[in-house]
């Protein structure tokens, strides 16, 4: 390739900026919707790479404290996802999650997050196009929304308050 061939900025050695992409995290139970994604990645269903998936036995376990945390560490948005319900492996442990969701909304509103943020699904092991409709639905959708204003924001200015309202949270 000669330099001709270049545009102009690239001529220069200027290259654009990197286009913003929004940072997902996934909270996932380790029987339904982990082995949903399993499923996605087995059976080559294409889907938006821009998540971190962290591995829970049950949707039950997630806490506020836990959704707080991935937006005190940058995240952009937060999915909450576990099993149908009745087939949770720990009998009710999906109907505590959504009263931790729930919770979580209500912390997630105080802090002048918006409602889009945050979302609770359910995906079965056997879900994977579901998995994969679902990460894309919300990356799409907090893609919309752009950059957290809590990532944004000078967060050492805001923490001390984070952290009171997490350990509440914690505590209830
Ligand atoms: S084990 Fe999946 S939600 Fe409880």
């Amino acid at each position: 390739m000669t330099s001709k061939n270049l545009s102009p900025k690239r001529q220069r050695g200027v290259t654009s900026p990197p286009s913003w992409e929004p940072s997902i995290v996934v909270f996932a139970c380790n029987w339904c919707s982990y082995a949903g994604a399993d499923t996605a990645g087995v059976s080559r269903i294409q889907h938006q790479p821009h998540f971190r998936m962290i591995r829970v036995m049950c949707s039950g376990r997630i806490q506020p404290g836990f959704v707080l945390r991935a937006f005190e560490k940058g995240a952009d948005g937060v999915l909450v996802s576990g099993c149908h319900f009745g087939d949770c492996h720990y009998i009710f442990g999906n109907e505590r999650a959504v009263e931790q969701f729930e919770k979580t909304k209500n912390v997630v509103k105080l802090l002048g997050l918006e409602e889009g943020r945050l979302r609770l699904e359910w995906i079965s092991a056997a879900e994977g196009a579901r998995f994969a409709e679902v990460i894309n639905e919300f990356t799409d959708q907090v893609r919309k929304l752009g950059p957290s204003k809590l990532s944004a924001r000078k967060l050492s200015a805001i923490s001390y308050q984070l952290s009171a309202i997490s350990q509440r949270v914690r505590r209830s």
